[in-house]
C-alpha cells in the first residue's frame, strides 16, 4: 500500500515570523549575511562563503556572464547555465574569471575598411558610441584608432565614407599598458581630460576600455566576492550525461563550484556524476547536488558526497511539472524536513552540508522565511531575470517594459539533460513554460532593497546573522482568512498604476 502523508504541504505564503525582543544592539547595519556556500567539519571554516545568501538559477534566461559579474560584485554567485555546448559554457565562466572592475572588453570594433555605416549600425545595436578600429576588425585586433561620435557629422557624411579617413588614429591616442592598475588608469584618464582609455599589450593589441563614465563603478564593493587572485566567484551548471566532458572544461576555465543541474536529485544518476568527481577530483572540486524535497534524499545526497543540497520540485514560478507529473511538494514544508535532516547528518557526523532553497520565491520575505527555516541560502531565476544583467532581451508589451524568462524544462530552452532519466536524447514533454516579468532596472539597487528588509525583519527577531535568527525564529502557520488580513483591506486603493517590479 502506499505510504500517506496526512499532513498538507505548505508554501511559504502561508507562515509568518513572529517578533521577538530586539536589543538595541538590533540594527539593520549590524546585521550579516554572511553563509557558507559548501560543506565543512564543525570548527573549521567552509572553503567558499558569501556574503549574501543569494544564487541565480542555472537558467539560460537569468545566468549569463554580465549576471555573473554583478552578483559576485554583491556577494552572491550565478551558476551559468549548463544547456549550451561545453564550449561555450566554459567560455562564459572564462569571461567571468578574466573580467577586471573597470576594464571593459570592447564588444564595438570594425577594421579601417569599414564605413560610417556600419559604425552607425553598431552603435544602433550595442548602444555604445566608443568603437574601436583595430586591423583586423576584432576585439584582440590592432589597434589603429578609434571612432567616437566626435569624429563624424552624419548629416555631413555620406554612409559610405570609410572609418580609416575619419577615425582619431593610433598617433594621436593617448593609450596605456594591459597590466596597468585600475587607479593608474584613471589617472591618465584625469590628467588629459579622456573619455576612454584604450589599454594595449605589447604588441600593440587591444585589450580593453577603461571609461571616465564608469569612474564611480571601479570604488569598491565592500561585500564581492573574490577568489585568492582577486578573480570574481562563478559557478557552473552539469549534468549527469557529459560530466567526464563537461567538468574538466569547466574546471580549467576557472570555476570555481558547480552544480548538478536536475529537477529531481534522488537518483543514482547523481550518485554517478558526484562519485566520478570524486574519483577523478577528490574533494578539490566543489559541487552541490539536488533537487530533493525530503528526509531521504537528502540523506541520499550527502551519503553520495554533495557540497551542498538544493530543495525543491514543483515551485518555481515557470514551472508545470505538478501539473504535468503530479510530483513535488509544498516548498515550505519541504525545507523545513531537509534542513532538519541536515541538522541530525551535522550532529551525527560534524559535516555542515548547506542548504539551498531553490524556486518559488515570489516577495523579498520568502527569503527571510526561508533563512528562517533553515536554509542557508537561496536560489532566484524569476528575481534575477528582470534585471538589466540578465542575458534576455527587454521589450516593451502593452505599455510596460518586461524581460523574457522561460524555464529549462520548456521548448525554448529544451534542456532534456535537465529531466533525463536515462532515455533517449530528448524533452519528451515540457515542464516549464516561456514568459515575461517585469523589468525591474539593475541588479545592484534590488538585491540591496531586498536585503534591506530581510536584515530589518532579522532584527524584529533580535537576530544578528543567519545561524542566531534559524535558532531565535518564532514561525506561525496562517489560515487562508489571515492572509487576505495581511494584504491592504476595507480601504478604497487610490490607484493600481502599471505592473509593479516592487517585490
Ligand atoms: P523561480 O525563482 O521561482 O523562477 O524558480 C527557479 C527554479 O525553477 C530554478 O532554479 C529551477 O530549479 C526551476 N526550473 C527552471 N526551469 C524549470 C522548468 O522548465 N520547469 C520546472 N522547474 C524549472
Amino acid at each position: 500500500m502506499a505510504t500517506y502523508i496526512t499532513e498538507p504541504s505548505h508554501t511559504f505564503n502561508e507562515y509568518l515570523l513572529i517578533p521577538g525582543y530586539s536589543s538595541s544592539e538590533c540594527v539593520p547595519d549590524n546585521v550579516s549575511l554572511k553563509t557558507p556556500l559548501v560543506k565543512f567539519k564543525k570548527g573549521e571554516e567552509p572553503a567558499i562563503e558569501m556574503t549574501i545568501p543569494m544564487v541565480s538559477a542555472i537558467m539560460q534566461s537569468v545566468s549569463g556572464d554580465r549576471l555573473a559579474i554583478a552578483l559576485a560584485k554583491e556577494g552572491g554567485v550565478s551558476f551559468i547555465y549548463g544547456s549550451q555546448s561545453v564550449e561555450d559554457e566554459a567560455a562564459m565562466v572564462a569571461k567571468v574569471k578574466a573580467y577586471k572592475a573597470g576594464f571593459v572588453k570592447s564588444d564595438s570594433n570594425v577594421s579601417p575598411e569599414n564605413t560610417l555605416g556600419d559604425i552607425l549600425a553598431l552603435k544602433a545595436k550595442t548602444g555604445h558610441a566608443t568603437v574601436a578600429v583595430t586591423e583586423d576588425g576584432t576585439s584582440q585586433g590592432k589597434l589603429v584608432g578609434i571612432v567616437s561620435s566626435r569624429d563624424y557629422r552624419v548629416s555631413r557624411m555620406g554612409n559610405e565614407v570609410k572609418v580609416k579617413e575619419f577615425m582619431t588614429p593610433l598617433e594621436k591616442l593617448i593609450t596605456a599598458k594591459a597590466g596597468c592598475t585600475i587607479s593608474e588608469a584613471n589617472d591618465v584618464i584625469w590628467d588629459n581630460k579622456l573619455n576612454s582609455l584604450p589599454i594595449v599589450d605589447e604588441e600593440g593589441r587591444l585589450d580593453s576600455f577603461v571609461f571616465r563614465k564608469d569612474y564611480d563603478e571601479h570604488k569598491k564593493n565592500p561585500g564581492e566576492l573574490l577568489d585568492d587572485q582577486k578573480r570574481y566567484i562563478v559557478g557552473a551548471g552539469i549534468n549527469t550525461r557529459d560530466y567526464a566532458e563537461r567538468v574538466p572544461a569547466l574546471i580549467e576555465a576557472g570555476a570555481d563550484v558547480l552544480c548538478i543541474d536536475s529537477s529531481e536529485g534522488f537518483s543514482d544518476w547523481q550518485k554517478f556524476t558526484l562519485k566520478w568527481i570524486r574519483d577523478n577530483y577528490g574533494d578539490s572540486v566543489k559541487v552541490g547536488a539536488g533537487n530533493v524535497v525530503d528526509r531521504e534524499g537528502f540523506r541520499f545526497l550527502a551519503d553520495c558526497g554533495a557540497d551542498f543540497i538544493k530543495v525543491g520540485i514543483g515551485g518555481g514560478s515557470i514551472c508545470i511539472t505538478r501539473e504535468t507529473k503530479g510530483i513535488g511538494r509544498g516548498q515550505a514544508t519541504a525545507l523545513i524536513e531537509v534542513c532538519q535532516a541536515r541538522d541530525e547528518y551535522f550532529e551525527e557526523t560534524g559535516v555542515y552540508i548547506p542548504v539551498c532553497s531553490d524556486g518559488g520565491i515570489v516577495y523579498d520575505h520568502h527569503i527571510t522565511l526561508a533563512l528562517a527555516m533553515g536554509a542557508d541560502f537561496v536560489m532566484l531565476g524569476r528575481y534575477f531575470a528582470r534585471f538589466d544583467e540578465s542575458p534576455t532581451a527587454k521589450l516593451l508589451v502593452n505599455g510596460n517594459y518586461v524581460k523574457e524568462y522561460w524555464g529549462e524544462g520548456s521548448n525554448r530552452a529544451r534542456n532534456w539533460q535537465r529531466y533525463d532519466l536515462g532515455g533517449d536524447s530528448k524533452l519528451h514533454f515540457e515542464e516549464g513554460v516561456d514568459s515575461y516579468v517585469p523589468y525591474a532596472g539593475p541588479l545592484k539597487d534590488n538585491v540591496a532593497r531586498s536585503l534591506s528588509k530581510v536584515k530589518s525583519t532579522m532584527c524584529n527577531c533580535g537576530a544578528l546573522d543567519i545561524k542566531d535568527f534559524q535558532s531565535k525564529a518564532k514561525l506561525t502557520l496562517v489560515s487562508s482568512t489571515s492572509i487576505v488580513e495581511g494584504g491592504a483591506h476595507d480601504v478604497i486603493r487610490k490607484e493600481s498604476g502599471p505592473i509593479s517590479t516592487e517585490q
